[in-house]
């Protein structure tokens, strides 16, 4: 379960304005639980946690046994956006960080970029791989992926044999409009569906996710399990709700004191794309209308390196959320040495997470001094079970805030933007009237 402290924001904030706000996001709480507010056609990611069908659960598992049995060693998962950062998140944060476990395949992402080299990167490794493909897509018409989904089409199918191929194919698409569910149903792809009712930064807990978590080898009714539960906490209508204590001192924080920028912080490298995914559901659900807090993230503490020096004295634009793990899931002690040379005798016999842990104290000390507020949060542990939680947590969260900012969380206009002038660009038919404009403009 997910765990908020907001002492740290104590000497910023006054109490009574908290409270004002703590009222703003009970009523944002209100029309969550409602249905009635805006974008609420695109609110099925609130049940997903008890909606998930064990019949789903076993066509996922199925996949997965079946590629195992083929000796699959390469799962290549291509998606964008909300089509793969929850994945990536879960499997980042649960692999070991080095060593891949026998017989589990690698699971890696392609069609989140347009770069060249990272495609011919990824065919260099499919040829020496026993490989398959998971292509993900809610509406079935993005350009990053449908490229990068022909690439590697055409070289299973010239690997394998068209006829291999379509069992070495799995689309997760729209049930029935997109050209991914024409395609994939002309070719006899296995298919799974992402609700209506989800959009796609919403959708971990769906196919989207829980597939390729699955082929990784990770647990899918355990992160369920605690989504579920961190669900009967949050629909708790109380001040003491942690999303509600969330959404309104974010809010606070940002609409009267100009805080313009939430910086993620976690400290641990494993949950570098957890911030990923968390900036895409945030950046995407709150940044229109001319509003916003903008989402960013450090990884502590090597970007103490980096981004420490602004975070302490830069433009007092900011605040923290600090994602604390109580416990890490391995022990590793600092030894004693003879000579001492190092100097850091001082710390023999100490695990290297007290020493993260000082870290994260003295930052917190350093930050708050600097004129930094930081809300807590925290999980007992890196595992499917939290992950699950602080999964919902943030939608959950994410739900209300923007309820309280005053934008519907559930739309994306601004990103058709680029779109446009790309097509345009690339002589897409249908653009032909655009493109002599766009050249003019650069
Ligand atoms: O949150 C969203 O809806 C977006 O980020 C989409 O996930 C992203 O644009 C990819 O879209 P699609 O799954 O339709 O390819």
């Amino acid at each position: 379960m997910v765990k908020i402290d907001l002492g740290a924001c104590g000497s910023f904030v006054k109490e009574t304005e908290y409270q004002n706000y703590v009222a703003k996001a009970l009523k944002a709480f209100d029309t969550l639980i409602a249905e009635d507010g805006a974008g609420n056609d695109f609110l099925g990611w609130k049940t997903l946690p008890i909606d998930i069908d064990e019949n789903l659960i076993c066509k996922i598992e199925q996949v997965r046994d079946e590629w195992k049995a083929k000796g699959v060693e390469l799962v290549i998962v291509i998606g964008i956006g909300g089509s793969y950062l929850g994945a990536r998140c879960a499997i980042e944060a649960l692999s070991h960080s080095f060593v891949r476990p026998q017989g589990t395949p690698q699971v890696v992402f392609a069609g989140n970029n347009l770069s060249e080299d990272y495609i011919a990167e990824l065919l260099d490794l499919a040829k020496i791989r026993n490989t398959a493909c998971v292509v993900i897509s809610k509406s079935g018409t993005t350009t990053e992926p449908a490229v990068a989904f022909r690439i590697f089409k055409e070289y299973i199918e010239q690997t394998y044999g068209k006829a291999e191929a379509s069992s070495r194919i799995v689309a997760v698409t729209d049930a029935h409009k997109g050209a991914l569910k024409t395609l994939s149903t002309q070719e006899g792809y296995r298919t799974f569906v992402v609700p209506d009712n989800v959009g796609g930064r919403f959708s971990v807990l769906t196919p989207v996710g829980l597939l390729p978590i699955a082929l990784a080898g990770f647990d899918i009714r355990a992160m369920l399990k605690g989504a579920a539960e961190q669900r009967v906490e949050l629909l708790k209508k109380s001040e003491t709700n942690a999303a509600v204590q969330y959404a309104a001192i974010r809010n606070l924080l940002h609409m009267d004191y100009n805080k313009a920028v939430e910086i993620l912080v976690t400290y641990s490298p494993k949950l570098v794309y957890l911030a990923e995914w968390w900036k895409q559901l945030y950046g995407e659900s709150e940044g229109k209308d001319g509003k916003g807090i903008f989402p960013a993230s450090v990884t502590n503490t090597a970007d103490l390196h980096s981004m420490g020096q602004f975070i302490q004295e830069g433009s007092r634009v900011m605040f923290e959320t600090v994602i604390k793990v109580e416990n890490a899931q391995r022990e590793v002690k600092i030894g004693t040495d003879e000579q001492n040379l190092d100097c850091l005798n001082y710390l023999a016999g100490q695990r290297v997470e007290h020493c993260n842990a000082m870290a994260q104290l003295g930052v917190k000390v350093a930050h708050i001094d600097g004129g930094v507020p930081q809300i807590d949060l925290s999980i007992e542990k890196i595992d499917e079970y939290n992950l699950g939680a602080i999964f919902y947590f943030f939608e959950f969260a994410c739900g209300v805030s923007a309820y309280v900012l005053g934008v519907n969380p559930f739309n994306q206009p601004g990103v058709e933007a680029y779109k446009k002038n790309m097509f345009a660009l690339l002589r897409k038919p249908g653009y032909e009237a655009q493109t002599e404009e766009i050249l003019k403009r650069i």
